[in-house]
């Protein structure tokens, strides 16, 4: 029977629903990282059009006594938006079908710009070991959680293991073509005008540009940016200093400083990283800055800066002013000048 039930039966049913939610929430990453390495966007891509489920099913590298658990793991992943399922039109006879979404399109093994492989680094057990130490990190003079999970730093574990170490540094090749091909569509002209014959130098640990070949204008250049960092005009640090705290960002920034020209000869340091901020109620946005704070916590030193604390880092590292422009969605582009 449907009876009514009274406010504070009502509140405690709702409190034990949030706490249901939040506690699943991993169900959500699980069931992607699931669907990503069964292949399933890469499936119904290469299908050509929408797929049924049985179509789904059969191409899939998969069990046959497991066929049938598919359309579960598609309802949640339909749910969280990253597939539509739909007839194709109204007439249509055929059962519903599985359509993309930008977001599983983003997800495609051949996508130059894919997000997979990011998903698959943060999503791999190495790297959500660390998350059940946190409380125990808290209570111990260890760096990162991470450390107390493996007894060595993040870095330190990307040298030893080349599994983890490839898997991240293609992991961040592929976030750094998406943030290029938004740059270059947004600022093409900014960018060809203020470097016409453009050079760069890459400069990353040693064993992370070692076998690397430069061309005439690339070089691969590889040291630690605590003791020195290449001359240039400018330096990007792209996802550099919020994997760093505020000691460490200072040094950094003064070692970039002693690397590039002054500001009336053009030196400056641009920086591609979060300024968090819940802007214009964009919750989700903020909620993934949140996120990749954490992040940036359990697995390095770092942390995601506010306006105030951009502002003090360049303050205490001696830089003249800066300005922070939001125009790579949850990430800003941010000009800091000596
Ligand atoms: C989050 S990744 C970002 C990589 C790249 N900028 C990008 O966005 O694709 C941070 C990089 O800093 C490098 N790194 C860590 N410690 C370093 C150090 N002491 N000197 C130079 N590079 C370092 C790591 O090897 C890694 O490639």
């Amino acid at each position: 029977m449907n009876k009514a039930i009274d406010g504070s039966s009502a509140e405690l049913l709702q409190a034990q629903a949030h706490i249901w939610n939040q506690t699943f929430n991993f169900i959500n990453s699980a069931s992607l990282k699931c669907a990503v390495q069964l292949g399933i966007p890469d499936v119904i891509q290469s299908h050509g059009k929408p797929m049924t489920l049985t179509e789904l099913v059969t191409a899939l590298p998969i069990k046959q006594a497991k066929a049938c658990y598919i359309y579960r793991l598609m309802r949640v992943l339909v749910h969280s938006g990253f597939f539509v399922q739909q007839k194709i039109n109204k007439e249509d006879e055929q059962e519903q079908r599985y359509f993309l979404t930008p977001a599983s399109r983003l997800l495609l093994k051949d996508e130059p710009l894919s997000a997979r492989l990011f998903l698959l680094i943060v999503l791999d057990p190495i790297l959500t070991k660390p998350w059940h130490f946190l409380s125990d990190w808290f209570q111990t003079d260890d760096a990162t959680p991470f450390t107390t999970a493996h007894g060595r730093s993040f870095w330190e574990y990307n040298a030893e293991e080349p599994r983890l170490g490839n898997l991240f540094n293609e992991a961040m090749a592929s976030d750094s073509r998406l943030i290029t091909s938004v740059l270059i569509k947004t600022a093409r002209r900014a960018i060809a005008e203020t470097f016409p014959d453009l050079k760069c130098t890459v400069f990353d640990l040693p064993h992370v540009i070692a076998n690397l070949q430069g061309t005439e204008n690339l070089e691969f250049v590889g040291g630690d940016m605590f003791e020195a960092i290449p001359h240039a005009n400018a330096i990007l640090l792209k996802w550099i200093l919020h994997d760093w705290n505020d000691e460490e960002c200072v040094k950094i920034l003064k070692k970039c400083k002693e690397a590039i020209p002054r500001k009336e000869e053009g030196g400056k340091v641009i920086i591609i990283d979060m300024s968090v901020e819940n802007q214009k109620g964009d919750d989700r946005s903020f909620k993934a800055q949140l996120f990749f704070d954490l992040l940036m916590m359990v697995l390095l030193t770092g942390k995601e800066r506010d306006r105030k604390e951009w502002d003090k880092l360049f303050s205490d590292a001696g830089f003249s002013h800066y300005k922070i422009t939001p125009m790579l969605g949850l990430r800003s582009l941010i000009e800091a000048y000596p």
